[in-house]
C-alpha cells in the first residue's frame, strides 16, 4: 500500500474535524446523486478566515477522507484562498489515481466547502 493510500485510510478511519458545530456561522449539505452519499459541513469564520470547520459524511472512503483532509487544510485559510481550490488541488491532495466516478466522490467535500463560502 502506498503512503497516500495509507493516509487516505487513516483519514477515513479517524476523520479529523468530524461532527457538528453548535451555532456555526454557516452550514451546508451536498449529496452525490450517483450514489446518494452526503456531506454536511459547518464553519465558524473569524474576519475573513475559517476559524473552525467540521463535517458529517455518510459516504465512501474517498469522500470521507477528502472531507477530512480538506477540513484540516481549510483552517485559518481565507475565503479568497479557499475559493481558488479546484479539482486539480483535490486530486493532488489525495495523491492517488481516480476514475471518473471516484473523482465525483473526491469533489463532494470541495462542493460543500465552496457552498460555505458563498
Ligand atoms: Fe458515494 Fe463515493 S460512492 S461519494
Amino acid at each position: 500500500m502506498s503512503i497516500y493510500q495509507e493516509r487516505i485510510l487513516d483519514h477515513y478511519k479517524y476523520p479529523r474535524n468530524q461532527g457538528e458545530i453548535e451555532k456555526p456561522d454557516k452550514k451546508t449539505a451536498v449529496h452525490n446523486p450517483l450514489c446518494g452519499d452526503s456531506i454536511k459541513m459547518y464553519a465558524v469564520f473569524e474576519k475573513n478566515k475559517i476559524k473552525k470547520i467540521s463535517f458529517i459524511a455518510s459516504g465512501c472512503v474517498i469522500s470521507k477522507a477528502s472531507a477530512s483532509l480538506l477540513s484540516e487544510y481549510a483552517v485559518k485559510k481565507s475565503k479568497e484562498q479557499l475559493r481558488k481550490l479546484d479539482k486539480a488541488f483535490i486530486i493532488n491532495m489525495l495523491g492517488i489515481e481516480l476514475g471518473p466516478n471516484r473523482v465525483k466522490c473526491a469533489l463532494l467535500a470541495l462542493e460543500a466547502l465552496q457552498k460555505l463560502l458563498i
